[in-house]
């Protein structure tokens, strides 16, 4: 198959990316670094030519349910009607596992998003992951300092290793509105996530877990963000994870 990923220099992108070659797909990157920018629309049509299948794993980091809520339905419009247009024949979405329910913040988007695709015109799979192994390492990186503020969350998080070689499943599967999701094989709270990624990285810092406010934070305290029992699970745990050659390339 000839497959596009859309954010396919990204954390979990660039696994899609080997996890597609690997299994012998011709494989494509559409980023703005290559050329293509989905916001905009531009460089899609010619991108899509030939190409069966896209994944969509592009990505903005911001809490602002506004901001996300444009990125997520501005970006995947414009793929679908590119995709419409070049007659790609499955859109995959990746998304979160557990966020109905919690229509704010960057969840907002992520819930517009898979609105925008199950109302759009090309046959879709949505695929839910739950958190990445690289999450915790994602907060740290965006409140430097000494002391790192992270929110109380129970998760069950998942290597992005292991994500993006279930999204290649899912592609090659064909359109089935929605996947299995997939979850970790733990259950692990996400302070504790980054207390043990500082301490594997010799780094002096202070974790913090705090409550957020409203319903973005009950939601994450909720647990809900570790799925159901039907959830396919990964084996990669965190610690695996930590001592692998997928977080020291990154450290
Ligand atoms: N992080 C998690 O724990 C987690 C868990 C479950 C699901 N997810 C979902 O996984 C997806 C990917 O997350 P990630 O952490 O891998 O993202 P990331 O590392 O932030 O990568 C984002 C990707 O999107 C591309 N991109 C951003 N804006 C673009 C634009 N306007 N046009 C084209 N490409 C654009 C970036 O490339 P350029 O900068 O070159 O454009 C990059 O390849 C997101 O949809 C997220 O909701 C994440």
């Amino acid at each position: 198959m000839k497959i596009a990923i859309a954010g396919g220099t990204g954390t979990v992108g660039a696994h899609i990316v080997r996890a597609g070659q690997d299994a012998g797909h011709e494989v494509l990157v559409l980023s703005r670094s290559s050329g293509v920018d989905v916001l905009t629309g531009a460089g899609l049509d010619p991108a899509l030519r030939g190409v069966d299948a896209v994944i969509d794993v592009t990505n903005l980091t911001s809490l602002s349910a506004a901001k996300a809520r444009d990125f997520f339905t501005t970006g995947t419009r414009h793929l679908l009607d590119a995709e419409h247009r070049a007659g790609v024949g499955h859109h995959v979405a990746l998304s979160i596992v557990g966020i109905d329910g919690i229509d704010a913040s960057y969840y907002a988007g992520k819930l517009a998003q898979e609105r925008a695709v199950a109302d759009g015109p090309v046959p879709f799979t949505i695929a839910r992951a739950a958190q990445f192994h690289e999450f915790a390492g994602q907060l740290l990186a965006s409140t430097p300092g000494p002391f790192a503020l992270i929110p109380k969350a129970p998760v069950r998080p998942v290597a992005a290793r292991e994500v993006g070689a279930h999204l290649i499943r899912v592609a090659e599967a064909g359109p089935r509105q929605r996947a299995a999701d997939l979850v970790g094989p733990r259950d692990e709270i996400l302070a504790d996530l980054a207390r043990r990624q500082l301490a594997a990285d010799g780094i002096r810092r202070r974790v913090l877990e705090v409550r957020l406010p409203g319903t973005y934070g009950r939601g994450l305290a909720s647990g809900a963000l570790r799925g159901g029992p039907d959830a396919v699970k990964g084996t990669i745990t965190f610690d695996d994870w930590l001592a692998s050659e997928d977080h020291s390339q990154h450290a």
